[in-house]
This record gives C-alpha cells, sequence and structure tokens, in this order.
C-alpha cells in the first residue's frame, strides 16, 4: 500500500480490508464500493464495529463508476475473476494514469488479466504470491506507463527476474503446468480433437512454464 493511500476497495463487500488498513493507520481514507446492496450494508457495520465511519465512504455502484478521478490514488480490486476486474478498469479510461496504483488480486483467469493490462498500456511492478489453506493466490500491483510486452506464459505465470523473492513461486509454476497439462488432455480428448485451434498455443504456454520452471529451480540452488 502507498504511504498516506487514498483508497478505494471495489467489491468491497464486508469493508474488512479498509477497515483494517484505517485501524492501523495505513491509508488516510477509504471509500467502499460495491455493486450490491447488501454486501455494501455489511459494510457499514463493519466501519461501525471498528470505530472509522468517519474516514470511509460508502458507495453503490458498478466498477469505478462511482468514483471520481481526484478522489483516490490507490485502488484495490480483489477476489473477483481476471475477466471481471479487466473490464472494471476497461470502463473507467481515467485510471490510465501513472498516478494511481492498481493494487489486484484475481481469483481467476489470471492471463486474461495480466494480457489486458500490458495491452492497454499497464505496469506490473510487483507480484505476490501467498497461500490460504490449500490455495495460491496471486496479488498485482500495476500502474499505467511502461507497459512490457508479455509471452503467452509469461500472462500464465507473470515475468521471471532472478532477483525476485518470490518464495512460493516453484508450487504456483507446478501447479499452472499441472493446469495447463489437464487442458491439453482434456481439448485432445475433444470433438475436434487434435486440430482444435487452442492446442498450439496451450502447447506454447506448456513449453514456456516447463523452461520457467527450471529456470526457477536452477536460480534456488
Ligand atoms: C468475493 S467478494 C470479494 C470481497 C473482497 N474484495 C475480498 O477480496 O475478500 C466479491 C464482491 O465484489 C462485488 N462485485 C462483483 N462485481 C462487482 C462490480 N462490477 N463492481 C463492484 N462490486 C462488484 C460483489 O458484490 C462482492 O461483494
Amino acid at each position: 500500500m502507498p504511504p498516506n493511500a487514498a483508497l478505494a476497495d471495489i467489491g468491497t463487500d464486508h469493508a474488512y480490508l479498509p477497515a483494517w488498513l484505517l485501524g492501523r493507520g495505513l491509508v488516510r481514507r477509504a471509500i467502499a464500493a460495491d455493486i450490491n446492496k447488501g454486501p455494501l450494508d455489511r459494510a457499514r457495520l463493519t466501519a461501525q464495529q471498528y470505530n472509522c465511519t468517519e474516514q470511509m465512504d460508502f458507495r453503490l455502484c458498478n466498477g469505478l463508476a462511482g468514483i471520481a478521478p481526484d478522489e483516490v490514488d490507490t485502488i484495490v480490486i480483489a477476489g473477483m475473476g481476471g475477466e471481471t476486474i479487466a473490464a472494471i478498469l476497461q470502463a473507467a479510461p481515467w485510471v490510465q494514469d501513472g498516478r494511481y496504483a492498481l493494487i489486484l488480486q484475481p481469483m481467476s483467469v489470471q492471463s486474461d488479466l495480466r494480457g489486458w493490462l500490458w495491452h492497454n498500456g499497464f505496469s506490473i511492478q510487483k507480484e505476490e504470491i501467498i497461500r490460504e489453506g490449500d490455495k495460491l493466490y496471486n496479488i498485482l500491483v500495476a500502474s499505467y506507463g511502461d507497459a512490457v510486452q508479455l509471452t503467452a506464459g509469461e500472462e500464465w505465470a507473470g515475468r521471471q527476474l532472478r532477483d525476485m523473492v518470490q518464495p512460493l513461486r516453484a508450487e504456483y509454476l507446478a501447479r499452472l503446468l499441472e493446469k495447463v497439462d489437464r487442458a491439453i488432455a482434456g481439448i485432445s480428448r475433444g470433438r475436434s480433437g487434435l486440430q482444435d485451434p487452442r492446442l498450439e498455443h496451450l502447447r506454447q504456454v506448456q513449453r514456456e512454464l516447463t523452461a520457467m520452471k527450471k529456470e526457477w529451480d536452477a536460480w534456488q540452488q
């Protein structure tokens, strides 16, 4: 979280994140936004419970539609599919400005979100992989400008740099490889079988992920 941030938490649900950040003085203001009334009512209750109603605003809106560009400098969109996060950013062209930090936590199709980001001029400064229970979650920190073209494998797994600290990366790459193997096997058994046009792309992803895993394992020696 950038210091002293003015935060919008899109799809806030219980507003646990803004309440936690405000409670620790890690943001100066927060807008808790949700498309549904039930979650926003829960957000208000959380703010009362944690005594941060004064520093929190509540918006019933689709994505960033209810947020004005000068109200915030940091935008969290967490706990939604990668394609939904991309659609929310697409509908708010004002985020194409380097002054906003985007903190994104896609639950699925991370490749779609990474692909959308670089195609639309955003760079990913940092990725964290965290574990809860059996699941691994990715958190992407991105902003507009300095976009780097990603390969098919990098859209799946993010860019890999030698000095990067990602203790769960080996496991993450292994899980992605299992996923792409399953996808290839499933499509190969399907009606169009080996003629399916998706296969070539997935095989490219498989080759790249295999090479990335090998490279990463060698770096950890
Ligand atoms: C699974 S919850 C995630 C809650 C929280 N952000 C988290 O990561 O734990 C998803 C929330 O996003 C809201 N949501 C879904 N689509 C949305 C949209 N287009 N705009 C705003 N909120 C949305 C849902 O109503 C729900 O409260």
